[in-house]
Formats: structure tokens, C-alpha cells, sequence
């Protein structure tokens, strides 16, 4: 883990329409974004110079800001640009992509109607963990206390930073008991998600994963259920009870930062990470591999 804190590097970042030197993209401590959660952002990943899936994060960013009732000045064109002009800026291939839009400061109470709204991009260097053997023992994962929120007590399908304090809360918890990361009931107490990473089961050669209707519908979720079709594996969304953690021989989730992450552990259950889980690894691996550089 690096110690070198994010406010210190150097480097360049995109902030309103330009590039500025990483140490000068500063916000106000009054900042709306910031004492009332009105901020929505992205995880992305370049994989040899390419941005997988960069214009499908860029036209959610413009969503989850429409969702907290918010408009971004910058059109998922210009969104896809910038992130391009930012990596090549700072001259990373094999880099994590963070838009972050927020609102600003001209208005400080719960209603921000005239705000304006603000756009930073920043990238840093994280190569992939693609390691099949280290990653084939499977991470463990604490059942977490807080649930996903019902739709109608929040935006859940919004990548907004609000939603993220019970996964903090979650992931520390966690991670004081030696796990690597918690399992999220939704609402109804039904199995949802971790706290950045949805979820996958394997029993008798089925995929079985929960239906994202209250929780992030990721991208690497949606690319995965195509890749296990592709496969012949077949895939059922549906509604999946605790209870039915125990029968399940194989599990792993997936996200933008895990990619394919096999699970050993939930709370009591145990998994044996095997030989689906390590196609379905696999085939992502080759999927977000620029085709030139796999040539
Ligand atoms: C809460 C949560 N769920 C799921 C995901 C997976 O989403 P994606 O595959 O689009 O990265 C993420 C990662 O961004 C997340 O933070």
C-alpha cells in the first residue's frame, strides 16, 4: 500500500475544462459536495493505454449526477476526452480513472439550486492484480451490519459518494476482524452486494447472482454475466436468501478494482474457488486486454 498521501503526488489532474498540477486541484472547505454528499463519481481502469468501457462509465457519471438532481457541464464525449487527456498527461498506460463531479460552494444549506457544478479527473498508477494462482485462494469476506438502502430512501442506483458511508463503516468493521471485506444485505435482507463489488455464486455448473435493483447494476457485473453466456454458463438474476449461502460451491465478485476475485469465506460458509470461477477470470482478463496488445 502506498504511503504517499493523494494530496501530495505529483502529476496532473483535470479540474473544469483543464489540466492543473496535482497539488493545485484544490475545492473550498464550504463546498457543497462536501458537507451535504452531493457528489457522484467513477472507478475506471486503462489496460495498455485503453480505457475499458470508457464511454459507458462516462454516460453513468452523467446519470448518477442526474439522480442527486444534477447536471454535468461536460457532454460524455468530453468526459471520454478528458480522461484520455489526464492519463496521457501523466503518462500512464495501466492506470485507475477517478471523474468526480460535485457541487460547489455558492449556495451552503440543504437546497443548492444555483450551484455550480464541478468536474476533476485524476489517474493514477494501479496495475491489475492478475496473479490466477494468488488470486485463486479466495478472499474472505465479513457478512456486514448495514444493509442496502431501499430505493425509496435513497438514490441506490446512483454511484453517489453518499452511499458509500455504510461501506466504509462496513469495510472497517471488516477489516478489524482480519477480513478482507463485507458482504451487504439488501434491505429486505436479502444477499445484495460487498461494499464496492457485486457478487457471484456457482452451483452445480449455474451462475447465480442478485438482481441489481437496488444496488450498482456494475459494469464488470453486466460484462461478466455476457462472458459466462458466452461461455454456455448459464446465468440466473434473481433473488438470493442468506440461507442459501451454505449451498453454494463456488463465489467471487466482481468490480472495476476486484476485475474477477474468487471468495473463500463469507462469515461461516466456506467456498473452494475452482475451475468456473478461474474461466470466468480468465476470459475477463482477455476481454479487458487491448486486442492489439494481446496479438
Ligand atoms: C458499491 C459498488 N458496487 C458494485 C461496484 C462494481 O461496479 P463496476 O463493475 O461498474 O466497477 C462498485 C464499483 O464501482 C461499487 O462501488
Amino acid at each position: 500500500m502506498s504511503l504517499v498521501p493523494f494530496h501530495d503526488r505529483d502529476g496532473f489532474i483535470w479540474m473544469d475544462g483543464k489540466l492543473v498540477p496535482w497539488r493545485d486541484a484544490q475545492v473550498h472547505v464550504l463546498t457543497h459536495g462536501l458537507h451535504y454528499a452531493s457528489a457522484v463519481f467513477e472507478g475506471e481502469r486503462a489496460y495498455g493505454g485503453a480505457i475499458y468501457k470508457c464511454t459507458e462509465h462516462s454516460a453513468r457519471l452523467r446519470q448518477s449526477a442526474e439522480l442527486l438532481d444534477f447536471e454535468i457541464p461536460f457532454s460524455v464525449a468530453e468526459i471520454d476526452a478528458a480522461k484520455m487527456a489526464t492519463l496521457k498527461a501523466n503518462g500512464q498506460t495501466d492506470a485507475y480513472v477517478r471523474p468526480i463531479a460535485w457541487r460547489g460552494s455558492e449556495m451552503m444549506g440543504v437546497s443548492a439550486q444555483h450551484n455550480t457544478i464541478h468536474l476533476a479527473i485524476a489517474t493514477w498508477e494501479w496495475p491489475s492484480y492478475f496473479d490466477p494462482a494468488t488470486k485463486m485462494k479466495g478472499i474472505r469476506l465479513d457478512i456486514a451490519d448495514y444493509r442496502r438502502p431501499d430505493p425509496a430512501t435513497a438514490p441506490s442506483t446512483s454511484k453517489a459518494a453518499g452511499l458509500y458511508m455504510i461501506c466504509t463503516i462496513s469495510k472497517h468493521r471488516a477489516e478489524k476482524k482480519g477480513y478482507a471485506d463485507a458482504l451487504m444485505f439488501d434491505w429486505q435482507g436479502r444477499v445484495a452486494e460487498c461494499t464496492g463489488a457485486n457478487v457471484f455464486f456457482i452451483k452445480d455448473g449455474q451462475v447465480h447472482t442478485p438482481l441489481a435493483d437496488c444496488f450498482l447494476d456494475g459494469i464488470t457485473r453486466r460484462t461478466v454475466i455476457d462472458l459466462c453466456r458466452k461461455r454456455g454458463f448459464e446465468v440466473i438474476e434473481r433473488r438470493i436468501m442468506p440461507e442459501e449461502l451454505s449451498s453454494f460451491n463456488e463465489c467471487f465478485i466482481t468490480g472495476t478494482a476486484a476485475e474477477v476475485t474468487p471468495v473463500s469465506e463469507i462469515g461461516p460458509y466456506f467456498y473452494t474457488p475452482g475451475n468456473m470461477s478461474k474461466t470466468i477470470m480468465e476470459d475477463y482478463t482477455a476481454e479487458v486486454t487491448p486486442k492489439a496488445a494481446a496479438a
